[in-house]
């Protein structure tokens, strides 16, 4: 189940983000949660299984364009479906006709529109 980011999730989505290939150092991973924590254009949220949080999905809305800008599972439940469920659900809550990707996330998220 896809639910937004709350602060009181902060380190574990910052475990998740880490994941990320460009969000390895820690300097880079508190600009990013700044971003999502501020900026109301930049969504974050995760996907929560049973009682633990084993994804995450940050999106940049800008008008209805949706830039999935972090998407990242726990690599003990990659392979699952949680990836794609999660892009298909954020659209529930963000008013996004198109959705589109980053370089970094542009092999996934092309992968999952196909
Ligand atoms: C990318 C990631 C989010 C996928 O999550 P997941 O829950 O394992 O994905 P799903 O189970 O929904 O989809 C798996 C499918 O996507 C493919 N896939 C996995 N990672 C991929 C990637 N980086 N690029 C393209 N396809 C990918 C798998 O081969 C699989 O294909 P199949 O269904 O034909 O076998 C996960 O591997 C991850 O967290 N990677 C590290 C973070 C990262 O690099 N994020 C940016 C990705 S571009």
């Amino acid at each position: 189940m896809l639910v937004r980011y709350k602060k009181t999730c902060e380190k574990i989505a910052m475990g998740l983000l880490s994941f990320m290939p460009e969000e390895k150092a820690l300097k880079k991973l508190q600009v990013s949660m700044q971003l999502y924590e501020t900026n109301p254009n930049w969504h974050l949220f995760m996907w929560k299984k049973e009682e633990d949080f084993v994804g995450l999905i940050g999106v940049e809305s800008v008008e209805d364009v949706c830039v999935i800008q972090h998407i990242t599972v726990n690599p003990s439940h990659r392979g699952d479906g949680i990836g794609k469920a999660m892009v298909n659900s954020v659209l529930q809550f963000l008013p996004c006709t198109v959705v589109t990707s980053t370089e970094i996330t542009k092999p996934f998220i092309d992968k999952c529109m196909n």
